[in-house]
């Protein structure tokens, strides 16, 4: 349970609020650059409350504008691409990706009234099928070196999922791992499925790493042994968390706000040593229109099945776990009430993670850098992100196991 303060704090995401400005010190996913090809249509986006249009210009360098033109307004996702910038369809104003303004058409000859006019604009880049912005104030910090997002295009898919929640009950969801062996319990035969149902209690274990937390959740199996995971939260929105199917790799789940009751979950699949081959008729593309909204949805009760409840999976809500997710953390309402909650032993890991975002906040708010925000090339090497899943014996400690060997299973969800 938290304060009602303290929730704000937690999920408010505007630009002045403690949340809002931790969020804009990091690079945050805004679209996937498959919304954005060459020569296409400006988009309209959403981000942390801020109404905004991404566009390539004619030489293909990436812009993020403020929405509304700085002379009266009109939307300028309708402009027109052309002459190295965004036109404005009403009086023809022309932003270069830096928000300068070049030409004022209607102006008379000789006005160097454009030179005064500062569009609001965020730097981009494009990285592994993310196009990612920095909306934060100064200079902006180096994109850590994430392995997933320089993986060759075949080691990776990407793609995000509408969520009709504030984005801290997804957070917290990647990184409780109790709720597997509930939500996520479908009827299937060998893997990981077993153990998380053989216990259900794990024991869990929070490690603060550079980046954020290194998580081990541990399960007595087979009698005598350990079935461990080993997950993560990455500071201050996205988990790396086995899934995605077979192979050396991971799926992180990262969550930027499009407004406090809604948000993009943008769903990235890794394979370090293996082409990830084709999509599995299960994964997250499957659970998803054109437009990125789950098909199983808040507004069609999850096509909830009550008969495959008492065989076939825990939730009947089928094999896919975005929408298993969303019926979990949509339930909570658009921003849940912590300060109703009744937090467990189960959710110690969560308690963590608010730890570190609270200390984070309260850095930025005294003028510092927060954890994982990196400025130094010389320490951004890859973040030391693990994922994997280990039967081990009962004795081996296991904080220790994996700095000792390589891994005994791969992840499998
Ligand atoms: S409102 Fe955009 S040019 Fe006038
Ligand atoms: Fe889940």
């Amino acid at each position: 349970m938290v304060s009602r303060a303290e929730n704000e704090r937690l999920t408010q995401s505007g630009r002045g609020t403690p949340m809002g400005e931790l969020l804009r010190r990091y690079w945050q996913p805004v679209a996937l650059a498959e919304e954005l090809p060459a020569g296409g249509a400006p988009v309209p986006v959403q981000a942390m409350g801020e109404d905004l249009v991404l566009f390539r210009d004619d030489k293909g360098q990436i812009g993020l504008l403020g929405l509304h033109c700085s002379h009266r307004g009109a939307d300028l996702s309708y402009g027109r691409l052309e002459d190295e910038g965004l036109r404005c369809i009403y009086h023809g104003w022309l932003y270069d990706v830096r928000g300068r303004c070049l030409e004022q058409p209607g102006e008379p000859s000789g006005s160097t009234f454009n030179e005064r006019i500062r569009h609001g604009a965020y730097p981009c880049q494009e990285r592994g099928g993310l196009i990612l912005a920095y909306m934060g104030p100064g200079e902006a910090p180096l994109l850590p070196d994430y392995e997933f997002l320089s993986a060759p295009a075949d080691h990776r898919t990407v793609t995000k999922v509408f969520h009709e929640c504030n984005f801290q009950q997804s957070s917290e969801g990647n990184i409780d791992q109790a709720h597997v062996s509930f939500l996520h319990r479908v009827a299937r035969d060998g893997g990981d499925m077993n153990y998380l149902v053989e216990d259900t209690s794990p024991s869990l274990d929070p490690e603060e790493t550079d980046y954020g937390l290194r998580i081990y959740s541990v399960r007595r199996v087979e009698g005598d042994k350990q079935f461990v995971k080993i997950s993560n939260f990455v500071m201050p929105n996205f988990a790396a968390v086995p899934g995605g199917g077979r192979g050396d790799g991971y799926q992180v789940n990262w969550h930027v706000p499009i407004d406090d009751t809604h948000h993009w979950k943008f769903v990235y699949t890794y394979r370090r040593n293996t082409p990830i081959g084709p999509p599995s008729p299960h994964g997250t593309r499957a659970e998803v229109d054109s437009q990125y909204h789950l098909i199983r949805n808040k507004g069609n009760r999850y096509l909830q099945d009550r008969d495959e409840m008492k065989s076939k999976s825990f939730v009947g809500l089928a094999v896919g776990f975005n929408a298993q997710d969303a019926c979990a953390t949509e339930g909570a309402g658009p921003i849940q009430d912590r300060t109703d909650e009744h937090i467990a032993y189960t959710d110690r890991v969560i308690s963590a993670s608010r730890a570190l975002l609270f200390r984070a906040m309260r850095d930025v708010e005294e003028g510092r850098d927060p954890q994982h925000v990196i400025r130094d090339p010389a320490a951004n090497g890859p973040p030391e992100i693990l994922v994997r899943t280990d039967v081990i014996l009962g004795d081996v400690p296991w904080r220790e196991h994996w700095r000792q060997s390589a891994p005994l299973r791969l992840p499998d969800n």
